[in-house]
């Protein structure tokens, strides 16, 4: 992963922990009304991906095992992870693209309500993204993948089709700069990606009829299903927040002008409260800002967010970055990652930093885009992440009014229990994340996540734990022996 290049080691300094009086009397401790649903308290685990599903998007045992784990520290609320609305193949993701996902997914409700004994309030985060291809080899994406143009006809002299294929796969990577386009320089050298500009494909200028009645499917399925509410995944490096972005250029009015990009979130958001009714809870991920060159700033994300609330959004959780922009070059035979360049480390920043920090980057951001919300009248709660750890830190962003809602994911990774323990009062016994993102690293190579912090825990003396698939790393955190 990309890191500042001023390097400075940040020590993991979670504060003092309160006592459980401390604790009760808290904001963080206290419940809030988010829409129809009630939070017994502040705290938040946002999506993590931790790669335990079926091959064809199914809930496994590892996947309730994952979030059971999770609901035992009885967090206000918890996320689950990225879910495909669309009923095509993607890998170990969860899908909710169809009924036939219903029946896992309400096991998954119950897992959580048993789990916690009904104090944890469960939303599912609902995403749609492009296709993207893995960086192809040399060889091949000349002879099968490149299509030969008129432009490349001229540039090489040559006529004949294999000639062209030949005479390119032959030369130098420097001289390809000056025949190929930059999108097939992209392709070749990173793996071809679509973009929500490429409105010459039928699908993707078929985008604003397709999308909202997906995620309003999705939707509807999720409440079959059980869950609380659902998060609209307008973040990172995917389909909503690319039609959000300032890059998009889009001419059939859903790009160009903010009025333009926020039209389409707009619409599925629609779709989506039509389809489920009002007494659900529908929120939004959307980034307070695209830390990329050309995309939203903090006060596009101000306006977005305003507009977002005043349409009737339970509530707003911001991230930060995770661009296919800025990412890193992958190896061949391997897929762009959005969380590699500098973007990506503003998504999930590690304990090597900047003058700034790691910790709490997006509390300023947040704290605009919830005064922008207020101006416009709306009293809509925003969840604010990043580097969250201490219970000193998440009580002053309460306190100064900058966020309504505490999320916690790498904390929550480290130790489950975090929320329970600081609950009451014993917060000394708290693992805390050293936020040097193994978990991360993992994600990259779509493996099963876990935390170094104790994946290795009784591993070899405990032949009954549910390991990965290499037998090395035990899958959910050890129990809380009090
Ligand atoms: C392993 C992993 C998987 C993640 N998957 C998602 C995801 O599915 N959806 C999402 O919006 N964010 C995802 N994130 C980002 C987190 O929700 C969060 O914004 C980020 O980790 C920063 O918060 P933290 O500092 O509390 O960890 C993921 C983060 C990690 C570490």
């Amino acid at each position: 992963m990309w890191r500042p290049p001023q390097r400075i080691k940040w020590p993991v300094l979670p504060g003092a922990w309160p006592s459980a009086e401390t604790a009760a009397a808290s904001r963080l401790f206290s419940p809030l009304q988010v829409g129809p649903m009630r939070l017994e308290q502040r705290t938040w685990i946002p999506a993590m991906v931790p790669w335990r599903a079926t091959d064809d998007g199914f809930v496994t045992q590892d996947v309730l095992d994952w979030y059971g784990r999770f609901a035992e520290g009885r967090p206000g609320a918890i996320v689950i992870e990225a879910t495909g609305i669309r009923d095509v193949p993607s890998g170990p993701l969860l899908r909710i693209g169809d009924d036939r996902f219903i029946p896992g997914l309400r096991d998954l409700v119950e897992t959580v309500r048993r789990a916690s004994g009904g104090q944890t309030r469960l939303l599912i985060q609902l995403i749609d993204f492009l296709a993207i291809k893995r960086r192809p080899e040399p060889g091949k994406f000349f002879e099968r993948f490149l299509r030969v143009t008129d432009a490349h006809r001229e540039k090489l002299g040559l006529t004949d089709e294999a000639a062209i294929r030949a005479k390119l796969a032959a030369m130098p990577d420097v001289e390809l700069d000056a025949v190929l386009d930059e999108r097939d320089l992209e392709s070749l050298r990173r793996g071809a990606r679509e973009r929500v500009t490429d409105t010459h494909l039928p699908h993707i200028a078929d985008l604003p009829r397709a999308v909202p009645d997906l995620f309003a499917k999705a939707a509807a399925r999720a409440k079959t299903a059980g869950f609380d509410g659902v998060e609209l995944h307008y973040a990172h490096a995917y389909t909503m927040a690319s039609f959000l972005s300032a890059r998009n250029s889009r001419t059939d009015g859903y790009g160009g002008a903010r009025e333009n990009r926020v039209k389409l979130p707009l619409e599925v958001y629609a779709k989506v409260r039509a389809a489920v009714g009002h007494d659900y809870t529908v929120g939004c991920r959307f980034l307070s800002d695209d830390c990329i060159e050309g995309g939203n700033s903090v006060e596009d994300a101000a306006w977005f967010g305003a507009e977002f609330a005043k349409a009737g959004m339970d509530f707003l959780s911001l991230s930060r970055g995770g661009k296919f922009e800025d990412a890193k070059q992958p190896g061949i035979g391997e897929s762009a990652y959005p969380y590699t360049g500098p973007s990506g480390y503003e998504c999930m920043p590690q304990y090597i930093s900047d003058e700034q920090g790691p910790f709490g980057r997006n509390v300023l951001p947040a704290d605009t885009i919830r005064k922008a919300v207020r101006a416009a009248g709306c009293t809509t709660p925003v969840v604010v992440v990043g580097g969250m750890h201490g219970f000193e830190q998440a009580e002053a962003v309460l306190a100064a009014d900058q966020g309504d809602i505490i999320g916690f994911a790498r904390q929550a990774m480290a130790d489950p229990d975090f929320f329970l323990k600081v609950k009451l009062g014993r917060g000394g016994e708290v693992r805390v994340c050293e936020f040097t993102n193994y978990c991360e690293a993992l994600d990259q190579k779509h493996a099963v996540v876990t935390c170094k912090l104790w994946d290795r825990i009784d591993v070899k003396i405990d032949a009954s734990l549910r390991k990965t698939p290499d037998g090395k790393r035990r899958t959910t955190a050890p129990a809380w022996v009090r």
